[in-house]
């Protein structure tokens, strides 16, 4: 930390003469004689130009890890439907739309943006327990390949718009396999106490009384037990359950064709977290699915999109204090709320890496709230007053979650295709934060 000696010392609790930890930059981000690049651009070029805070994407890595998924499932007939919530800007649709992605949404909007983006209805599942009718109106309109019903009472609103619409609706149950995914409880998703889900003896009466329903197609079983999933035993636990309803079913004569296992893979957040790798995890999936005839719906959100995006932000203010170090920066919550929201953990990169005695800090935003907070007793490396920071793995679930709390506009965000790169999304001005208020 740069600090006036005149200031109270620094607290540090780092032995004199050890090195400040090297922080974990997933490709494509990678450090060139010092500088943190996205391919082949230095990120300082974008801060500069765009501005902060600012989010960065990285094109290949997302088409990376897309293929990653594909080529695990060559031979096999599948679905790769992104979870659309994870990062909803038309960018990173279009590049998977491009890629031949299907789709998971929650809402009539995210339906919005993925056919904006070019995205072919006809591969999107449309999940989430509480699904409008105007929603559902719109989605049967569009086309799409199918919902993934929650209830019985979604079920019968599903049933009678297809009815009044003089179609049908291609339906599969979203069941709970009451397995547990040991991820943070905020999202875990698969015990009987979520609200997700079906339990499988009401999956099995709904199956059978509903099959003569003339405005109900049945297409398969889905599940979603959770987020963030590091050890994927509970996945394919929850898999090999699932399978078995779907295989009952089918024999009881409903015509059940794919099994939908939802998205859930973890990644590294920390450097020394071993999440499972892509083609490691479909390879256990695919154990299971063997033999059973049925094709394999996926709907990953955080592993295809995390790694391949940064939050960069400038160093504001340096505040050091008698219980411990505050490193002020422009970003804050309402851009990236992870850390206080799930106890995450996002590494923090210099943009310009230089010999230094490494500091332990807070980093924080502006925003009154004592939860706005990036990292708390981190060790960083040495930052001054304006240097740019890079907050690592924010391409899932940041921007999308991101808010105008204390009247922010919302960041930039920014795509690298190779040497170059352009904003995706403007940031917003102050008259964006009061379109559409009247008084
Ligand atoms: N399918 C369904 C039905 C889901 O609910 C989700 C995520 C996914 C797929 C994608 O899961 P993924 O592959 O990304 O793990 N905001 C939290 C994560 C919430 C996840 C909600 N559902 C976070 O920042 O960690």
């Amino acid at each position: 930390m740069s600090l006036d000696p005149q200031n109270s010392p620094a607290v540090t609790s780092v032995p004199a003469g050890a090195a400040a930890p090297s922080p974990l930059v997933p490709a494509p981000f990678s450090y060139r004689d010092g500088d943190l690049y996205c391919d082949d651009v230095r990120l300082s070029e974008i801060a500069a130009a765009a501005g902060t805070p600012c989010y960065v994407y990285g094109a290949a890595g997302i088409r990376d890890r897309y293929l990653a998924y594909r080529d695990a499932l060559v031979g096999v007939p599948h679905a790769i439907c992104y979870a659309v919530k994870a990062n909803s800007s038309l960018a990173i649709l279009r590049l998977l739309a491009e890629l031949g992605a299907g789709f998971d949404i929650v809402s009539g909007g995210e339906l919005f943006r993925v056919l904006r983006a070019g995205g072919d209805p006809a591969k999107v599942v449309f999940s989430g327990v509480g699904k409008a009718e105007s929603e559902i109106a719109y989605a049967l309109n569009q086309g799409i390949h199918s919902f993934n019903c929650e209830s019985e009472s979604e079920l019968l609103l599903l049933a009678a718009t297809a009815r009044g619409m003089g179609t049908r609706a291609r339906v599969s149950l979203r069941v709970n396999p009451d397995v547990d995914a040991n991820t943070h409880p905020y999202i875990s998703t698969g015990l009987q106490e979520h609200k997700f889900g079906i339990p499988f003896p009401e999956a099995r009466r709904l199956y059978t009384q509903y099959r003569g329903d003339p405005g109900i197609e049945w297409v398969g079983v889905s599940c979603h037990i959770g987020s963030q999933i590091l050890d994927v035993s509970p996945l394919v636990e929850a898999v090999e359950k699932v399978l078995a309803l779907a295989s009952d079913l089918r024999a009881e004569g409903i015509p059940i064709q794919e099994v939908d296992i939802g998205g859930g893979l973890g990644i590294a957040y920390r450097p020394q977290e071993e999440p499972t790798a892509i083609p490691s995890f479909i390879a256990q999936v695919l154990e299971k699915f063997r033999l059973s005839g049925f094709s394999l719906a996926v709907e990953p959100g955080r592993s295809l999109v995390a790694e391949s995006g940064v939050l960069l932000t400038r160093v504001l203010h340096l505040k050091p204090g008698s219980d411990r170090n505050f490193v002020i920066v422009d970003a804050a919550m309402n851009d990236l709320i992870r850390p206080v929201l799930y106890h995450a953990h996002h590494e923090i990169a210099p943009l310009t890496l230089r010999p230094s005695q490494p500091l332990v800090a807070d980093v924080v935003g502006p925003v009154c709230e004592s939860g706005d907070f990036f990292a708390r007793k981190r060790t960083l490396p040495e930052v001054s007053q304006g240097e740019w920071l890079a907050i690592c793995a924010a391409g899932a679930y940041g921007f999308s979650l991101s808010s105008n709390y204390n009247a922010r506009p919302r960041a930039a965000e920014v795509l690298v295709e190779g040497a170059t790169w352009r904003v995706v999304r403007e940031r917003e001005s102050w008259e964006d934060l009061i379109r559409g208020e009247s008084f």
